[in-house]
């Protein structure tokens, strides 16, 4: 059985100052948040600590700024959000907050003496909001002197950031040495829904596509024998059809990786895998490509394959439609292009209509959640994972340092 450390395992939570790490990674442009999901994400757990009267430091990464202060990536606009969330605005944005809620204090630091200074004047339900973790390089660098520093701050650790937690930063693995950690209830949900993946208990089908074959080795070796069937699309098909001698034209391919996939190929029972029997292919990858529908034995030197076919996804639909439980990662082909997003969009609908009823449905990846949003049912979906490389790790490898002394 699945053993987590959860928040309500710490006893007397109230009035203890909490090292909360979130992921507030989300997408800003000209200084706009374009998706705040993430943020929305977070809010039970922050509620339960205000309800405890905790005081919370809060930290977060923003994109890859490499160890240095790169103003574009600055956490300011996050801090904000979180107060419009949590503050004055609060009864508009519906957040179920009971409690009254002191202001965000942002700082303009992530670590040294003036975060000290700012902790030390932090009242009960108040968060104090640090700069960008990764703005300092220690962080990345898993520093033990930086995790100590910040364990200084607080009684203990919180992680709700599933999708970092195949990192081994320093905010994700050492600061757990020195502060007793637990999972937020962000993570535990999470965990919960993997775990339906991790240890089936019916008929598993797994949907995998997308570009880098590397990043899908581990969950396939790792998930081949729990699966009823593997249903593979995207450029992560183009392998398989080079591995079984066939003509892929110019599309994506990792060339390094067909003898591994040679091996799955051995190693997989015929009757598991499943690839494309037809695909959709263009000369030019623009809106303006003339897309021709392929048998996969018909390709030609200068195509190349943007999308599964019509006949494949009939097949994959079969199989979808006798799962119990589906998990699908990675687009099946360019959906970013009208031309080329039926696959994808038409995967996206069929997993969306058979969960919350037949099946269980998980989604995870940047870019699969994204087709699957334009379908507008992403509400359907039994769990959308907070993670996408921390998805594939964690249902691979499972190598996870941001878990370690939480899940056990
Ligand atoms: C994400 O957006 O996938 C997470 O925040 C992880 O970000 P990272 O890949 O930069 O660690």
């Amino acid at each position: 059985m699945l053993k987590i450390k959860t928040i309500d395992k710490c006893k007397n939570l109230g009035e203890k100052t909490v090292f909360l790490r979130v992921d507030f990674n989300v997408p800003i442009k000209k200084g706009r948040i374009r998706n705040e999901k993430k943020i929305h994400d977070e809010l039970p757990t922050i509620e339960y600590l205000i309800r405890n009267n905790c005081k919370i430091i809060l930290g977060t990464h923003l994109g890859r700024p490499q160890g240095r202060k790169v103003m574009q990536y600055t956490t300011k606009a996050l801090a904000r959000k979180l107060n419009e969330f949590t503050g004055a605005d609060q009864r508009k944005n519906k957040v179920p907050f009971t409690q009254k809620m002191g202001r965000i204090r942002f700082i303009e630091q992530c670590s040294g003496k003036e975060v000290k200074q700012a902790t030390s004047k932090l009242e009960a339900g108040q968060i104090l909001f640090l700069e960008n973790l990764r703005f300092d390089k220690r962080e990345e660098a898993n520093d033990k002197k930086l995790a100590k520093e910040w364990s200084e701050l607080a009684d203990i650790y919180i992680n709700n950031a599933f999708s970092v937690s195949h990192r081994k930063h320093a905010s994700m693995h050492a600061i757990k040495k020195f502060l007793p950690a637990y999972a937020g209830l962000l993570l535990e949900k999470e965990l919960k829904n993997l775990e339906k993946i991790r240890k089936p208990k019916e008929k598993l089908v797994l949907v995998l596509g997308g570009a880098k074959i590397k990043t899908k080795l581990p969950i396939i070796n790792n998930l081949y024998k729990k699966s009823s069937k593997i249903l593979i699309g995207g450029a992560l098909a183009n392998n398989f059809f080079v591995a079984n001698g066939l003509e892929t034209g110019k599309s994506l391919l990792d060339k390094d990786r067909v003898s591994v996939t040679k091996g799955l190929i051995r190693k997989i029972p015929k009757n598991k895998l499943v690839l494309p029997v037809d695909v959709v292919t263009a000369d030019k990858k623009t809106v303006k490509a003339k897309a021709k529908i392929k048998n996969i034995h018909n390709i030609r030197k200068n195509e190349y394959i943007l999308d599964i076919g019509p006949e494949t996804l009939r097949i994959f639909s079969k199989h979808i439609k006798k799962s119990s439980i589906l998990v699908w990662n990675g687009p099946m082909g360019l959906f970013e292009n009208d031309k080329f997003k039926h696959g994808s969009l038409g995967i996206g609908r069929l997993i969306a209509s058979r969960s919350k009823n037949k099946s269980f449905g998980l989604v995870g990846g940047g870019e699969t959640v994204q087709a699957l949003a334009m379908t507008e049912m992403l509400e359907y979906v039994d769990w959308v994972s907070t993670g996408g490389g921390a998805m594939l790790s964690y249902l691979g490898d499972g190598k996870m340092p941001g878990l370690e002394d939480i899940m056990y």
